[in-house]
């Protein structure tokens, strides 16, 4: 049901755009498209006390090599302490430059060559890339679509671990959007238990839940010890850019293993300007991200009303954290690929092909809504038009 929150007198901007253009940005200086919604960073401005901060240390003069200041440390653990009731120590936390740099390394360290790695997919494709580029093998744990809703397969789950040692959870799920409850957490634990697979949960995306809804930390969920947790503000805070990120493990064995593996692959130090972009995020920035969430929220609700009435025969799948929707574009009958490339070229509208994420999403696009409500109108305005151009939809597409 659709919840209302007062957007009147906010304190931040989130309606201005602000041009990315000629900044070496991924999303917007890689390609040509006049509407780049595919990779997962947002074209808002960040928190004041983020620019602040890395203002004041652009003002010294002296870029040299940072250490990583206990600071940031205690940042994460009082933020995690406050919004989830989640306790997490410093001596069970190592920093490292990214939570992808840190999972490709947990895999060089925790599994062997030709290994076979658990993904539930559709699934950030990038998992794809880290486990076939360090020469393990994906296995697949598909998710089960119903209804407009994913749920997990598990009794697949119980059989697939029964083959491998580690499992990559993704938790809030990028692309789907969905928060996995408490239950499916610790059911996810006593099966990795029962075979045991170390379980790496990537909660990177956490933070960015419908306004009034939190997400739940798998350690705890779960008292399943051969767990580690990755955390960053980069997604919440949109501050990707300065790759920061920190692992949580409390099992020790696990956590020398991959402390020397981090060391080994240099992903331990810190970027001069990154622990002041982390610690003004984490200690004044919350206020900010409240806001921001209410933004998501209502941008979802004009995509979703927006689809009801002009474009029924795509529908939304229903999410309730991170701001890239999934749309079921099944009715359509066209691939992800064909369908991704002919808006691009028509449209100027780039949205992430399904297919990227698994073959079970190719009959998806996924959205990055993280953009002014003007920006996303056009979005909008844009895959219509795309949709009548591509004349694939017969005369009852209204009653589809
Ligand atoms: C689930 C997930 N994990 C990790 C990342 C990337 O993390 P990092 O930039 O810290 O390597 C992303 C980026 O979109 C993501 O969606």
């Amino acid at each position: 049901m659709r919840k209302e929150f007062t957007m009147k007198n906010t304190k931040y901007d989130f309606e201005t755009l602000v041009s990315r253009k000629n900044t070496n940005s991924l999303k917007w200086d890689l390609f040509d498209d006049d509407l780049p919604m595919w990779v997962a960073d947002m074209d808002f401005k960040v928190a004041p006390a983020i620019e602040n901060a890395i203002q004041k240390r652009a003002n010294h003069p002296v870029y040299g090599y940072s250490i990583v200041p206990d600071e940031l440390f205690k940042s994460y653990i009082n933020w995690w302490d406050l919004h989830y009731d989640f306790k997490m120590s410093k001596e069970n936390m190592l920093y490292s430059a990214g939570v992808m740099p840190s999972i490709s390394s947990m895999i060089r360290c925790l599994s062997d060559v030709g290994d076979e790695i658990l993904i539930q997919t559709p699934v950030y494709h990038v998992f794809f890339y880290v486990i076939e580029e360090n020469n393990r093998k994906v296995l697949q744990n598909q998710l089960i679509y119903e209804n407009g809703c994913y749920k997990i397969d598990f009794e697949d789950l119980d059989e697939k671990l029964s083959k491998v040692n580690l499992m990559i959870l993704c938790n809030p799920h990028n692309p789907i959007g969905k928060i996995w409850s408490g239950d499916d957490l610790n059911r996810i634990g006593e099966l990795c238990r029962k075979h045991d697979v170390i379980l790496i949960s990537d909660e990177i995306h956490c933070d960015l839940t419908d306004p009034d809804v939190k997400y739940n930390p798998f350690e705890k969920s779960s008292d399943y010890d051969k767990c580690i947790t990755c955390l960053s503000p980069s997604k919440s805070f949109n501050i990707a850019g300065f790759q920061s990120s920190i692992v949580h493990i409390k099992n020790k064995e696990i956590f020398e293993k991959v402390k020397t593996q981090i060391h080994i692959d240099n992903s331990d130090s810190c970027n001069v300007f990154a622990s002041s972009a982390v610690i003004a995020a984490y200690n004044e920035s919350g206020e900010w991200l409240d806001e921001l969430k209410k933004v998501i929220y209502e941008n979802k609700q004009t995509v979703q009303d927006y689809l009801a009435k002009e474009l029924p025969v795509i529908k939304l799948v229903s999410c309730d954290a991170t701001y890239l929707l999934w749309l079921d574009c099944s009715k359509l009958n066209v691939s992800s690929k064909v369908l991704s490339e002919f808006l691009r070229t028509n449209q100027g509208l780039f949205l992430s092909p399904g297919i990227d994420f698994g073959e079970n999403g190719d009959n998806f696009l996924r959205m990055n809504i993280a953009c002014p409500k003007t920006v996303l109108d056009d979005a909008l305005a844009r895959l219509k038009a795309g949709i009548i151009m591509l004349n694939i939809f017969d005369k009852n597409f209204s009653k589809l």
